[in-house]
């Protein structure tokens, strides 16, 4: 078989590094409709599950049992298995039913009749049922912040800056667990310096997890894995029952707390048992729902690649998103875990979460370069700030960051470096120096920062976790050394713990600068929870729910890279050429010259074409390629248009041989013919930018040969691909400023002193 170079070509793109599988059901690699999902059935007897999904109550398993008991809403059950899915996939797209009557509907319905609903919506219409059933009023998203070196300050900086940049949730891993208390107290110094009331959490075992939120470290806590099959979950080392009873003790201690599950982890663990990714999803949201948490992280999460190896697998990602909004939980709908080599494959996929807004868009942007992403590498990172950030100015839509300026940015990361520095220095732990805190300060990654004496750290940190410090001593410490604001946000972190109305749903606090202003008292500190009980999404269509507007929007609109288009063009406008003069109305040559024909703005309202070159020294370029030739070239200035087929048109029959070179002033330049239609013509330069003076010299010269009635070759010109892109809007700027001069007057004759060098 021959071989196609463009095959070739399109095997070493970026799509093809990723594994495409089909589906094989017995192994769980199947993302709906495995033959061997059961189909939708409930029965009730005297208030009792005895039939689930099929299955009668002397089969349950371990999750068929916590469903039946625990994650059902009995008095709407009845009800809605007896509505037909059809209708109820309708009522998730229809404007017209509010969010409240499907997710009580949804609270009724079992695992298989779950898929049923969601199997008859394609993706537009999964987003526009996320869009209305998504918890929270306004999308919110979380951040990574991690290090391989672990190092404090770089971690309360990126925390700050994390902050800064408006997530509502920042959370850290370690590489080494007995890091893990360093970790947690360098992100809440950090993120309470960015941002006050930006919630932190430290995924580490779940006792070790539990120990430092006790200690007031971390105010959230997430990796509550669940998964769709009793032998995943024994693997686990769980049931529903110690996931309950571990969500029960965190929420006891005001911390809030969400599950996390997700297509592919039974299969991936080997214990799918032949049904599809999302029925066993849905068995996984009905227990996270039943043992009472108040969100999900979900959207397959560590295990994206392998649905998306498999037909449908995005399609499903959301899917499982939706169905866990359709049940009253928030949710952090994934976009963490590297989904594809592929910068299209994964943009497209993020639109799924984007467009509609979740709770948490990412349940973890990478906040940090991924290398120093412990987590296993970021799906977005630090380096993608800007591109998000602008997708939300593009489609005003508010994915959860806001634009930050250098200045300010600098600003936070010195001051939270500053504040580990003092509170390390205050409770005795291994010092962090100046030079640590300027290197946190301008770091990218933790490569730029100075080595630590990792036992002298490690040592400390068992101490610390093992002491009685608590939140309290930190913000003390905070306090006494000079940083009384980030110590009052700390505290403020821990009475909001005490009122624990952040529990509630969705929630999440304001960002400090939308306090209400009564409290802005010097010296006080509150945060509002912006929770799904009093802030709801009410999204009912056009005109309803949350919109991109007013503060928000000015604030997603004004990136540092935009500039003011006023001043956007004043290099190419100087002092008015002296060596041009007008002498008066161009009139018909008899002669065989060369018509020079220029736009109105010529060399008076612009002085230089779109890459900078001065245009007495582009005229002199074209009409030394005339003089080449032996012929005159005669300027004239063309009034009545800035159009370039105008002005070439106009110059044309003004020329003695019928020959005109037409040239704008941002350097758009084309040969003309006395005859030929405006808008055909001997040679076009449409491509200003790429233009230099030898090529206008070479059109002076085609345009001489073309008079003479010689045989002419073309002008060889660049094609630059991006020119129209980069420069569209000087593009329009310039042409606008010339076409300011379009006045109605005759073309008149220019006077250009100049001597040809020939
Ligand atoms: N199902 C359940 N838990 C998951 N996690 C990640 N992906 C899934 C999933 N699909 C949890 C695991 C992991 C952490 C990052 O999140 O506990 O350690
Ligand atoms: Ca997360």
């Amino acid at each position: 078989m021959s071989r196609s170079k463009r095959f070739a070509v399109l095997a070493e793109r970026d799509i093809n590094k990723e594994t495409f599988v089909e589906p094989w059901p017995e192994a769980g690699l199947v993302v709906v409709d495995s033959p061997y999902d059961p189909h939708p059935s409930l029965r009730i007897v005297n208030g009792r599950v005895v039939e689930l999904d099929g299955k009668p109550r002397d089969q349950f398993d371990a999750i068929d049992l916590f469903i039946a008991d625990h994650g059902l809403d009995m008095s709407v059950a009845e009800q809605a298995m007896a509505m037909p899915s059809l209708e109820l996939a309708r009522m998730v797209v229809d404007i017209h039913v509010p969010r409240e009557h499907i997710q009580r509907l949804a609270g009724g319905c079992t695992p298989a009749k779950l898929v049923e609903i969601v199997r008859h919506l394609n993706v537009l219409e999964m987003m526009m049922g996320l869009a209305k059933m998504r918890q929270r009023c306004a999308p919110a998203n979380q951040a990574h912040v991690t290090n391989r070196r672990h190092h404090p300050a770089l971690l309360a900086a990126d925390a700050a800056e994390a902050a800064l940049r408006g997530f509502a949730e920042i959370e850290t891993t370690v590489g080494i667990a007995r890091y893990a208390p360093f970790n947690a107290l360098a992100i809440l110094i950090g993120s309470q310096t960015g941002a006050g009331g930006v919630l932190t959490q430290c995924s580490v075992e779940e006792s070790l997890g539990l120990q430092l939120a006790l200690k007031g470290l971390t105010t959230y806590a997430e990796t509550l894995s669940v998964y769709g099959t009793e032998r995943a979950f024994v693997d686990g080392d769980d049931t529903p029952w110690s996931k309950a009873f571990l969500a029960a003790a965190y929420a006891s201690r005001g911390i809030k707390i969400r599950f996390t599950s997700g297509t592919g982890s039974e299969a991936l663990m080997g214990h799918a048992e032949g049904c599809s990714m999302l029925y066993l999803e849905a068995r996984c949201l009905l227990v996270t729902r039943g043992a009472g948490s108040q969100g999900v992280q979900n959207g397959s999460i560590s295990c994206i690649a392998l649905p998306e190896s498999l037909p449908g697998g995005v399609r499903a990602v959301l899917a499982e998103n939706l169905l866990a909004a359709m049940l009253g939980l928030e949710v952090a709908s994934g976009n963490d875990a590297l989904a594809s080599h592929s910068a299209i494959r994964k943009t497209a996929k993020l639109m799924l979460q984007l467009i509609p807004g979740t709770d948490f868009i990412t349940s973890g942007y990478s906040a940090v370069p991924r290398r120093d992403n412990l987590f296993g590498g970021g799906n977005f990172d630090a380096e993608d700030f800007d591109d998000w950030t602008i997708l939300q100015r593009d489609m005003q839509l508010d994915a959860g960051l806001r634009p930050v300026r250098e200045e300010e940015t600098l600003a936070v990361r010195r001051r939270a470096a500053q504040a580990v520095q003092a509170v390390f220095a205050e409770l005795g732990f291994p010092p962090v120096t100046d030079e640590e805190v300027e290197a946190a300060t301008i770091a990218h990654s933790s490569d730029d920062m100075p080595a630590r004496d990792v036992a002298a750290d490690l040592a400390a940190a068992d101490r610390f976790l093992n002491s009685s410090i608590t939140m309290l001593d930190i913000a003390r410490a905070l306090q006494q050394r000079g940083f009384s604001d980030i110590a009052a946000n700390v505290l403020e972190m821990g009475r909001q713990r005490v009122a624990a109305d952040y529990l509630q749903p969705a929630a999440i606090f304001d960002a400090q600068s939308d306090r209400p202003t009564e409290t802005r008292r010097k010296g006080a500190t509150y945060f509002r929870v912006r929770s799904a009980i009093n802030d709801p999404n009410t999204y009912r269509g056009p005109g309803s729910g949350y919109r991109v507007e007013g503060r928000r929007w000015a604030e997603i609109q004004h990136v540092p890279q935009a500039q003011s288009p006023r001043d956007f063009i004043a290099g190419h406008i100087g002092q008015p050429l002296s060596v041009l003069r007008e002498i008066g109305s161009a009139r018909a040559g008899a002669h065989p010259e060369v018509v020079v024909a220029v736009g109105p703005a010529f060399g008076s309202a612009l002085t230089r074409t779109i890459n900078g070159l001065a245009h007495e020294e582009v005229l002199a370029a074209i009409l030394t390629g005339i003089a080449k030739e032996g012929l005159y070239g005669r300027v004239v200035k063309v009034y009545h248009s800035s159009d370039l087929a105008a002005i070439g048109h106009a110059g044309a029959r003004l020329s003695g041989s019928g020959i005109a070179v037409g040239l704008q002033s941002r350097g758009t330049a084309m040969i003309q013919k006395r005859g030929l239609a405006p808008l055909n013509n001997l040679e076009l330069f449409p491509q200003s930018p790429s233009l230099t003076l030898h090529s206008y010299e070479q059109i002076g010269q085609n345009a001489a040969r073309y008079a003479k009635g010689l045989a002419v070759t073309p002008v060889p010109v660049q094609v630059d691909n991006w020119a129209r892109l980069r420069l569209i809007v000087k593009t329009a700027l310039m042409h606008r400023r010339e076409t300011e001069q379009v006045c109605d007057r005759p073309p008149v004759e220019l006077w250009f002193d100049w001597e040809p060098d020939v």
